[in-house]
């Protein structure tokens, strides 16, 4: 008799099926900083990763694997090979190109639309009941091309969008009020990037808005400029990359918070990228961020926000620059 029926009396066959398992596709900087928030935050202990760099997704899996006495019974495996994502209720997806130094995320587009035709159609071949989070750039076009490559209703597809650039916001505006981070509430939408809108309507300390504290806040003639707190929000991912060549641990943490938004049926609220048609009286087919209602199905509502007259331009202005960049995309 072999150790192994020596030591176990067989009683009932075991389950794979954890209920919350996540794909993640790409295994660098980004995807790796989502996998390790993931699993050393209990969002998921069921993780398949799958890249198309064999040796680094094997070199990832075992660094892993190796913590597993550390974290909460996890079930790791990696693959070049998308049937390992099979059952996934969530897939991430964070593979492509990185923007070098000088490079804005717009000129990503066509290389990393050509990555997400071979990933999508694959990704839900596996798991058709899936729910897709984009992270690649430029995330919210891309959002638009991975629900037009996926077939996929619209709550199931959703763009890391502007959850980032509002946890740098309110970082920010907790360094200028020597308060938490967790105390600043507010809200950046539309682009994630260059033409992001930061809705200072909103933007609030125990509900009481700034705005009613100073009725220029934001614009360029506030004598305090704190527009410039939007300006460092825009600039900061350019100068993170210059100086350690790519961000990665915000995005990380980001795209856990969605990750565990959904799988735990939250409905907690989060400015991720959305199907825009119709609202703000948005005509054109784009995805950009507005704050949404993330559960178990997705993106469950769009919190109809009050905008200001120069938030919903600077909104529109957005949209029409997603939709002339899809415009000019082949896919
Ligand atoms: P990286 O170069 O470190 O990793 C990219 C990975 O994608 C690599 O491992 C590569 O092998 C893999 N890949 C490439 N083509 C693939 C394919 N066809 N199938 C599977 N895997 C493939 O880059 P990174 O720093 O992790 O950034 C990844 C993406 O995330 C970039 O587009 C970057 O701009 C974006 N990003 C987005 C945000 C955001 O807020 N949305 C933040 C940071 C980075
Ligand atoms: C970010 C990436 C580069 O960190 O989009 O904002």
């Amino acid at each position: 008799m072999a150790t192994i029926e020596k030591l176990f009396q067989p009683v009932q066959e075991k389950l794979d099926d954890t209920g919350n398992k996540v794909t993640v596709v790409g295994v660098g900087q980004v995807g790796m900083a989502a996998v390790f928030s993931m699993l050393t935050q209990g969002v998921t202990n069921n993780i398949a990763m799958v890249d198309v760099m064999a040796d680094k997704l094997k070199g990832e899996l075992m660094d892993l694997q190796h913590g597993s006495a550390f974290m909460r019974n996890a079930k790791i495996q990696a693959s070049t090979d998308y049937s390992i994502s099979a059952g996934s209720k969530i897939c991430v997806v964070t593979a492509g190109v990185r923007q070098r130094e000088g490079e804005t995320r717009l000129d990503l587009v066509q290389r990393n639309t050509d990555v997400l035709k071979i990933i999508i159609p694959q990704l839900v071949k596996h798991s058709p009941d899936t729910i897709l989070i984009i992270a690649s750039n430029p995330v919210d076009i891309l959002t638009y091309v991975s629900w037009k490559l996926s077939g996929l209703p619209k709550h199931r597809v959703i763009g890391s969008g502007t959850n980032l650039d509002s946890a740098r916001f309110r970082y920010l505006l907790s360094e200028k009020l020597g308060i938490a981070t967790t105390s600043c509430h507010g809200y950046i939408i539309g682009e994630h990037g260059d033409s992001s809108v930061p809705v200072w309507s909103g933007v609030n300390i125990a509900g009481v808005r700034l705005s009613d504290l100073n009725q220029k806040i934001g614009s360029d003639s506030d004598p305090e400029n704190w527009k410039e707190t939007h300006t460092m929000v825009v600039k900061s991912a350019y100068e993170v990359i210059k100086l350690k060549g790519y961000t990665s641990w915000a995005i990380g943490l980001s795209l856990s918070q969605l990750a565990q938004a959904i799988l735990s049926n939250a409905n907690s609220v989060h400015a991720v990228s959305t199907y825009l048609k119709g609202e703000h009286d948005i005509n054109d087919e784009v995805f950009l961020s507005l704050p949404c209602v993330l559960g178990r199905s997705g993106v469950c509502d769009v919190i109809r926000q009050p905008l200001t007259h120069t938030e919903r331009s600077q909104l529109h202005q957005s949209a029409d620059l997603m939709a002339k960049v899809q415009a000019g995309i082949q896919f």
